[in-house]
């Protein structure tokens, strides 16, 4: 019973998610940015470089796709082929909650098998901190651990959404502790740790504290894009509690734009935390600015997630769409290279 209520609450964020009220877009501030326009660029399209550096290795481009609901019979379908086309194009990709699979009997290793099917993705596996703070007062480290091997894991994600939770009927709104655990398991672990949003963003305040910790990236998941109050509120339905709160809270977060800037503003520069952003990404030239504010890596969840709906072609054609996107934005700035895409490439429009 305890597993049918999970599948069933996994399928219904995937059909909230795509929900046009579930989306954040009026919050997001992407579009107080332009990029500066050259009229002669220095160079030629064909020969700009996409190529990025992910955890200090080169990679053919700056893209991921944002861990997404893992532990549903459709899931298994739409990992396949995100799997597929991130590893065919060299993009990264992460999962959603692994949760379940903490147990090493659970034997529907939906990753395990993702992993044999893509040797060379970058894999990223994925726990909330409910689960991690769990993790580290039972001690039970190997849990984890035997999860990473299992998985093949290339990284590790741990989500923070206190909203959701906190709104979510079946929430586990419990993250007292929350910064031990991280600093804990950023010490034992042996793969890049990447602490994630979900699409509330992240303030400055947090970031002054977690630039603290030896992690290897932050993921910002700002405002703007699939925001889990308004999915929460909208799987809950009219008439109950979580509904209101999902209204009343539905611009609740720090847009993707100003979350970038936190992180750069409180990384030192010699810190070698990576600025991952995602949240309400939705063309390549979106990434762009985010590259061009100080993020080294752009993600997407709810556009991959509609693409791979519609099948492996259309996968393909989006990621191509994007990667276009992005080489046209570099070309229209005098940008030959995805380091070149700098601050001095953006500028903020208060007009509008
Ligand atoms: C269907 C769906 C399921 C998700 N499940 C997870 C999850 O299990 N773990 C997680 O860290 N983030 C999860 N996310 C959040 C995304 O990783 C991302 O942070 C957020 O959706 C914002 O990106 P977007 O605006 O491009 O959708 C999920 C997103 C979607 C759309």
């Amino acid at each position: 019973m305890k597993d049918q209520e999970f599948i069933n609450r996994k399928a219904d964020h995937i059909r909230y998610s795509l929900a046009k009220e579930a989306e954040a877009v009026e919050s997001g501030t992407l579009h107080h940015w332009s990029l500066v326009h050259d009229s002669l660029p220095d160079l030629d399209l064909g020969e700009i470089s996409l190529e990025s550096l992910w955890f200090g290795a080169p990679k053919p481009n700056p893209f991921f796709i944002a861990g997404m609901t893992a532990g549903h019979p459709d899931a298994k379908i739409i990992n396949e082929r995100l799997a597929r086309a991130a590893s065919e194009r060299g993009w990264a990709m992460g999962v959603g909650s692994q949760r379940r699979e903490l147990d090493s009997e659970f034997k529907d290793s939906a990753v395990q098998s993702l992993r044999k099917q893509n040797p060379d993705l970058f894999l990223i596996s994925n726990l909330g901190i409910a689960q991690l703070i769990e993790i580290h007062e039972r001690g039970s480290w190997n849990l984890l651990f035997d999860l990473l091997e299992r998985s093949g894991s290339s990284a590790l994600a741990i989500h923070l959404n206190p909203l959701q939770e906190a709104i979510q009927p079946e929430g586990t709104p419990r993250f007292k502790n929350g910064w031990i655990a991280i600093r804990e398991l950023a010490h034992r672990l042996k793969i890049p740790l990447i602490v994630k949003e979900t699409g509330s963003g992240m303030s400055r305040k947090f970031m002054d504290r977690i630039s603290q910790l030896p992690i290897a990236a932050v993921d910002v998941s700002g405002l703007g894009g699939t925001h889990w109050g308004r999915v929460e509120g909208l799987r809950a339905g009219e008439g109950t509690i979580s509904h209101e709160l999902g209204a009343t809270f539905a611009n609740w977060g720090v847009p993707v734009a100003e979350s970038i800037l936190n992180a750069k503003g409180a990384f030192s520069k010699s810190q070698k935390t990576a600025i991952l952003a995602s949240g309400g990404i939705r063309t390549g030239l979106d990434a762009a600015k985010c590259l061009a504010l100080g993020a080294s890596a752009v993600g997407f969840a709810k556009p991959a997630l509609e693409a791979a709906l519609q099948g492996d072609r259309p996968l393909q054609q989006w990621m191509e769409k994007i990667e276009s996107e992005l080489r046209v934005a570099m070309f229209c700035t005098g940008a030959g290279s995805v380091p070149e895409l700098a601050l001095d490439k953006i500028e903020r429009r208060d007009h509008d």
